[in-house]
């Protein structure tokens, strides 16, 4: 159950060529990645018929956010079931930019992870502290309530489906990291919340994110409790993206 990742985010970047190009590129080195890494990309959502087109089984695909409802009336809004249709295997919830742009709420996190989960998708569930929330010491505990918030209706038999990601949003996109010790120390904190809520902590892959590069995610992904990173910025560079895949510790 507990398995390698490494999911790249694209955000609300791109064209049609760039996704053609990036995952063409992506798909033929992914054979050659020989550490056992699950490799996600995560396109805008208009573009994951293309990129299904071209990502054949040795690449998975996901969405950034789907509807917390089933179906409906609300314009705008994609639903699980349409990623899944679409080919999609993960889908985003909680991102940092959801919850600060969009409002996300930790309520509406666990009702996009049920609709996920109910339509047999893999959730990865995005967790983290804001700076102050770091600098007032409250980091381990913001992050506790948010998972314990956001995986609140997750049933035993669907922990299988569930990854946690955590992005410090102080990371996302600035250029800094965690320390590969801070990032193991929250993983491994994030571990326990889980063991906690009666989950099998130890089979369910946890993620770090925020300014991952090629140059720092071996040191990142050597954390004994970090299965993989979920990437942003550096997804969109094709060469950097599978070099980031590639320092996946083989084995563990
Ligand atoms: P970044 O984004 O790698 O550009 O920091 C990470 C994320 O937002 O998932």
């Amino acid at each position: 159950m507990r398995r390698k990742i490494v999911a790249g985010n694209w955000k609300m970047n791109g064209s049609r060529d760039l996704a053609q190009a990036l995952v063409g590129y992506v798909r033929s080195q992914v054979e050659s990645i020989d550490n056992g890494v699950e490799v996600v990309i995560i396109p805008p959502a208009i573009y994951i018929g293309d990129a299904a087109c071209l990502a054949g089984d040795a690449l998975a695909l996901g969405i950034q956010s789907v509807g917390q409802w089933e179906s409906g009336a609300y314009t705008g809004e994609i639903s699980a079931g349409m990623a899944k249709d679409q080919g999609c295997r993960y889908g985003l919830v909680g991102h940092s930019e959801r919850r600060q742009i969009f409002a996300e709420t930790d309520d509406m996190v666990a009702a996009k992870v049920e609709r996920l989960i109910g339509n047999d998708l893999d959730a990865i569930v995005c967790v983290g502290e804001t700076l102050e929330q770091r600098e007032a010491g409250e980091a381990e505990s913001v992050v506790a309530g948010q998972v314990r918030k956001g995986l609140a209706a997750v049933t035993p038999d669907q922990w299988s489906r569930v990854i946690v990601a955590y992005e410090p949003v102080w990371a996302i996109g600035t250029g800094k990291t965690a320390s590969a010790q801070d990032a193991q120390a929250m993983h491994a904190s994030i571990r326990k919340v889980l063991a906690g809520m009666g989950a099998p902590a130890e089979e369910i892959s946890l993620l770090y994110g925020g300014s991952v590069k090629a140059d720092n995610a071996a040191a990142l992904f050597a954390g004994p409790d970090i299965d993989g990173g979920l990437i942003g910025g550096a997804s969109l560079v094709a060469e950097e993206f599978v070099s980031i895949c590639r320092a996946v510790p083989a084995g563990a």
